[in-house]
């Protein structure tokens, strides 16, 4: 049972944490109303979502809140991920799957939706296999991440000894390609034509700009220190992630950082650090 798992994307691509709270800041109630419009469903209607590659499950459980008739099943073929959110996430269906090969009948879904996966899956098999589990006039949202905006706190400015070690992390992300990471990149205009290609009409397109200041007055302190404890969780995951001999050192340093972050926002010194965040929205219809 055990060897049968697939454990690579946590492992050595984003671990839990990572994917799981940048993702619950993303889809959190407040930013609904960016998604509503353009996902265009009927919030009370009984309807089969599928999520496709659905990590550790932060989309899915807001799906699950913003659409109480929905019956919402997600995949993924990361073991962790799965189990992760069958742990953490009641009310959704998750199991493990592959996105080329998803284990539903023929006209099982009235919507699809992926995050952050189309640019890791071979676009006919991607598009091909929502379409095959769509209903008749079923419904493919796909949402991708754009170029964002970033900018660090002073006090999490790297010292020399972090850059260094950040920068042998970043050469062995090199190495990403032998995890057949991002291997179909699309731009603005060759999502939505990919989709047409493959059989998808009506095809729309917009765009959720999420702006994570933590000092942003319009945050409460609650949504602010969950911003910092998800830039906090994706640096130690990182960290962890390289296997270093270092690896204790850094997380030293990482942890202090980070509390003194904390410390600055309680007292109220602004450190206007933000991530803004662009998620490309694309809707077809199963034609
Ligand atoms: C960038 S992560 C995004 C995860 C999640 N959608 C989120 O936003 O947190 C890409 C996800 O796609 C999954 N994935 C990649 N190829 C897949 C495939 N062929 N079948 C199923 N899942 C796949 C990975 O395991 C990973 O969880």
């Amino acid at each position: 049972m055990r060897e049968n798992r697939n454990t690579i994307w946590s492992e050595h691509v984003q671990g839990i944490m990572t994917l799981y709270l940048s993702r619950k800041l993303r889809f959190d109630d407040m930013f609904f109303t960016q998604y509503e419009g353009l996902f265009d469903l009927d919030r009370s209607a009984e309807i089969k979502i599928l999520e496709i590659g659905c990590g550790p499950g932060a989309l899915a459980e807001s799906l699950h809140r913003w659409y109480p008739g929905a019956h919402i099943t997600a995949i993924d073929r990361d073991s962790n991920f799965i189990s992760f959110a069958k742990e953490n996430i009641p009310g959704v269906d998750f199991r493990e799957g592959d996105a080329t090969r998803l284990p539903f009948e023929d006209g099982t879904f009235d919507v699809t939706i992926s995050n952050t996966v189309q640019e890791h899956v071979e676009p006919a098999a991607f598009w091909g296999e929502q379409r095959r589990v769509l209903k008749p006039g079923g419904v493919c949202l796909c949402l991708s991440a754009r170029k964002g905006l970033h900018c660090t706190a002073p006090c999490l400015e790297k010292t020399e000894k972090e850059k260094a070690f950040w920068e042998s992390i970043l050469q062995s992300e090199d190495d990403l390609e032998k995890f057949r990471v991002c291997r179909f990149p699309m731009s603005e205009s060759e999502i939505p034509a990919s989709m047409e290609k493959n059989g998808f009409i009506d095809v729309i397109t917009g765009y959720a700009v999420i702006d994570l200041t933590p000092d942003a007055p319009k945050y409460s302190a609650d949504m602010a220190e969950r911003m910092i404890e998800a830039m906090h969780q994706n640096d130690i995951e990182a960290v962890e992630s390289a296997h270093s001999d270092q690896t204790v050192e850094i997380l030293s340093v990482i942890n202090s950082k980070y509390e003194e972050r904390l410390r600055l926002y309680r007292e109220g010194r602004k450190q206007w650090d933000t991530s803004v965040s662009i998620t490309m929205i694309i809707r077809g219809v199963k034609g």
